[in-house]
């Protein structure tokens, strides 16, 4: 049988449309700016989000971490929120490489409330760090790919005040525009840096954006020169993320109906589910892991007591429903009829 990967949505494979505008791929040397796949990537990119600039970086962590770098200097404060992938997973990089330090705030699952955010904002005082970034996550992964609405993100940037900056991890960001309808730059419009991949939802080989105004984009370019990320033919990366973006995002609705039916097998309440990312609470999550693996489905524990399993453009119908079955011979519940059957 073959494997059934939910780990994540960055396990997806390229297309074939994807391969082969790798392998025709205009390409040229990037650091002196004249790839001319990258280039036209990036116009689009800065198109969608209605922002002057965009800039092809190839991670989300190094785009998050230029955002930062834009926006600190060593002794200031970041606001992330407490689940967030900046916090959690990017090797302590705010601190490590800017020599910032985070202050976490809560949500309510991923989203923020403006006025507690706000309250965290220092007031400028001899003693005490600058705070000078705010982060937010939208979709948020730890949260269960929770859309973060735009109204919400409007609230907060007219809370905090003009010295403190807005910086949007949007990863997933084309799941929270499907499952809303909002458009992307609405999203982009109150923010000051956006990051967006290409390798997630997308299911591009590798990649990510980072959008913003221009001289800051400028500036972003030297930030991803220092950090090592100055490709040089990286059209054929370009390419498939323009293919990508000529798919459009509908297909990602698929990935949220699926993930709310293994929600609804898995005993979690579906309408927690608001894109492609399922939490499951279990009492031994690395047994669990095993138990599914061994019947060729891969989930990730995240802690001891949860699984988390994503939905992609390499699982459909098929492959949830083993999913689904697996789940009600390993935990006991759902199965075919869903919860209790
Ligand atoms: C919300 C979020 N932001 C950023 C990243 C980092 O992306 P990358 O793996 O491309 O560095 C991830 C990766 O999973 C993520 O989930």
């Amino acid at each position: 049988m073959t494997i059934a990967d939910f780990r994540s949505d960055t396990v997806t494979r390229p297309t074939e449309a994807m391969r082969r505008a790798m392998a025709e791929a205009e390409v040229g040397d990037d650091v002196f700016e004249d790839d001319p796949t990258v280039r036209k990537l990036e116009e689009r990119v800065a198109a969608l989000f209605r922002r002057p600039a965009a800039l092809f970086v190839p991670t989300g962590t190094m785009g998050n971490q230029i955002a930062i770098g834009l926006s600190v200097r060593p002794g200031d404060e970041v606001l992330m929120e407490e689940k967030s992938h900046t916090y959690h997973f990017e090797v302590g990089g705010a601190s490590r490489l800017w020599g910032a330090q985070a202050r976490l705030y809560p949500s309510d699952r991923g989203v923020p409330d403006a006025a507690t955010v706000a309250a965290l904002v220092r007031q400028e005082n001899v003693h005490v760090p600058r705070t000078r970034l705010c982060l937010v996550e939208n979709t948020h992964n730890f949260h269960g790919g929770r859309v973060v609405p735009k109204e919400s993100i409007t609230a907060l940037r007219r809370a905090l005040p003009g010295t403190v900056r807005l910086h949007l991890d949007g990863a997933r960001l084309w799941n929270a525009h499907v499952r809303t309808g909002t458009p992307l730059a609405d999203y982009a419009a109150h923010a000051d840096t956006v990051t967006v991949a290409f390798s997630k939802a997308l299911g591009c080989p590798a990649g990510s954006a980072v959008i913003g105004e221009e001289e800051e984009i400028r500036e972003a370019r030297r930030l991803r020169k220092l950090l090592g990320g100055g490709m040089r033919q990286v059209g054929v990366l370009a390419a498939p993320c323009l293919v990508a973006l000529d798919e459009g995002f509908e297909r990602l609705a698929e990935d949220h109906r699926r993930a709310r039916r293994l929600a609804e097998a898995f005993g979690v309440d579906p309408k927690t589910v608001e894109s492609n990312i399922l939490f499951v609470p279990v009492p031994d999550a690395k047994a669990v892991e095993a138990a599914f693996r061994a019947d060729d489905i891969l989930v990730i524990a995240t802690s001891n007591t949860e699984i988390r399993l994503v939905t992609h453009r390499d699982v459909g119908d098929a492959e949830v429903e083993r999913a689904c079955a697996a789940g009600a011979r390993i935990l006991g519940r759902g199965g075919e009829g869903g919860p209790g059957a």
